[in-house]
């Protein structure tokens, strides 16, 4: 069991429900307090914790928004909160949101003092009912907080605070298509440039930050850069709410030490493998990235150390899968939650998801045949990079990647005769 083990966004302290007074009694107002008095520091605060994107990019935080800080001040500036969470095994920012909702709300005004923002939207699944409540009373009661008041003095403009449900689209969570549906249309990705934080909703500067890592903001701010940077192992900074799910005795989400190493999520967190079954792999940060194998099982779950064994670590979902599970199935399923997810304006999305689709899912059923596989081959090389967005690439990574690591299986399932 991990030592350094500090809940912050989990913490008991921090599950105060939608009630404010009890909130900022807990958090002793610092975090917002010390933005205030100082909106110039706040960026370069965040920068020195190592804050990095927890939406699944892993963008260092500071950057984004320093882009938009130094957009001109006299036009209107949004923030996007990005509640979308579809993806399949990720289940992190729903609990913050009912738990925690001030968490948040504090995050996204000491974001907003820093870059001058005048719009924050809490962009939610429209099936996650009960956080669009929890966060509609937590939004009216900061309405009416002295606090707040402070707030739309230091931005020099009224700030508007919006829930607003999403599509309920998987793609309405890329970062382009939640501008679209903010401004009333169907979530399609743009393409880019322009960045968001050039011309996003309505043309305005607009940045879009993932609920998590929203929620650490106040809480960096109240406890300095350094004790944010000691919460992480190794070189990882912070903690890290993983999704685990799968083959393990207790799924869940676990807010660790970011860092913490795969083995002890699934052994000690996760209770170990259903059935003492013997681990085979985890598809990582929701399942659109490469697959971790039995060789990984001790990798520390930080951005870069995932990324030294050419997978990502996402949003921190892990979908454990044990021996004797078929990986074609698996894959087969995915790509066709993929398929399903493609918004159609890129051809080779909409035509070669399906396809992969279609191939997997005759490979799988006993009819496919060598040059099935070999068309599986071919689509590998060709269709990443060809999508607006991320979709694309992140259908063809887990099946190259579950190609590569279980090729023998794809052998074995193709028709003889
Ligand atoms: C297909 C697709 C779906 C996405 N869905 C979500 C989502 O539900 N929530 C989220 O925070 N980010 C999602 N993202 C990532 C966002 O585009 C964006 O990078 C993220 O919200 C930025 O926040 P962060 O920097 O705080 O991580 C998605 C990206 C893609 C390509
Ligand atoms: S890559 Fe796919 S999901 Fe993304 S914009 Fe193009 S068609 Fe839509």
């Amino acid at each position: 069991m991990n030592a350094k083990l500090n809940q912050v966004l989990l913490h008991k302290k921090s599950c105060v429900g939608a009630n404010l007074s009890a909130w900022l009694h807990q958090q002793g107002q610092k975090g917002l307090e010390k933005a205030l008095k100082n909106h110039e520091d706040i960026i370069s605060v965040i920068k020195t914790a190592g804050l990095r994107g927890l939406g699944g990019s892993g963008f260092p935080t500071h950057v984004k928004w320093t882009a938009i800080a130094q957009q001109p001040n006299n036009t209107d500036k949004y923030l996007i909160c990005n509640g979308n969470e579809d993806e399949p095994g990720t289940y992190k920012d729903r609990i913050l949101l009912r738990k925690t909702p001030h968490q948040l709300i504090e995050g996204a005004l000491i974001m907003a003092l820093s870059a001058k923002i005048n719009h924050i939207i809490f962009y939610i699944n429209p099936d996650l009912g009960e956080c669009i409540s929890t966060m509609n009373q937590a939004v009216a009661q900061w309405q009416v907080h002295e606090l707040f008041a402070r707030c739309c003095d230091s931005v020099g403009k009224p700030i508007n605070l919006t829930v607003l449900p999403s599509s309920g689209h998987y793609i309405g969570g890329e970062e382009t298509a939640a501008i679209e549906t903010v401004e009333g249309k169907y979530p399609f990705p743009r393409r880019k440039p322009p960045y968001p934080s050039q011309a996003g909703v309505n043309q305005c500067p607009t940045v879009i930050n993932n609920v998590e890592t929203l929620c650490n903001v106040a809480h960096i701010l109240k406890n300095g850069s350094q004790w944010y940077q000691n919460l992480g192992l190794g070189h990882a900074c912070g903690t890290k709410i993983y999704t685990l799910t799968g083959d393990v005795l207790h799924p869940g989400s676990y807010e660790l030490p970011m860092g913490t190493p795969l083995s002890e999520l699934i052994n000690v967190y996760g209770g170990g493998m259903l059935l003492n079954k013997k681990f085979k792999a985890v598809f990582t940060g929701g399942p659109s990235n490469t697959l971790l194998t039995a060789k990984d099982f001790d990798v520390p779950l930080d951005f870069e150390s995932v990324a030294k064994r050419r997978s990502s670590l996402g949003t921190g979902a892990m979908i454990v899968v044990s021996e004797g599970t078929g990986i074609v199935k698996r894959v087969a399923e995915y790509v066709n939650f993929f398929a399903q997810s493609s918004c159609g304006q890129c051809p080779p999305c909409k035509t070669g998801t399906y396809y992969i689709s279609r191939l997997l899912n005759k490979i799988d059923t006993g009819e496919g045949r060598t040059e099935d596989l070999e068309q599986l081959v071919n689509l590998c090389h060709i269709l990443p990079g060809s999508g607006r967005c991320g979709l694309i690439d992140g259908a063809v990574k887990v099946l190259e990647s579950s190609l590569d690591h279980f090729g023998h299986e794809y052998r074995q399932a193709l028709r003889v005769t």
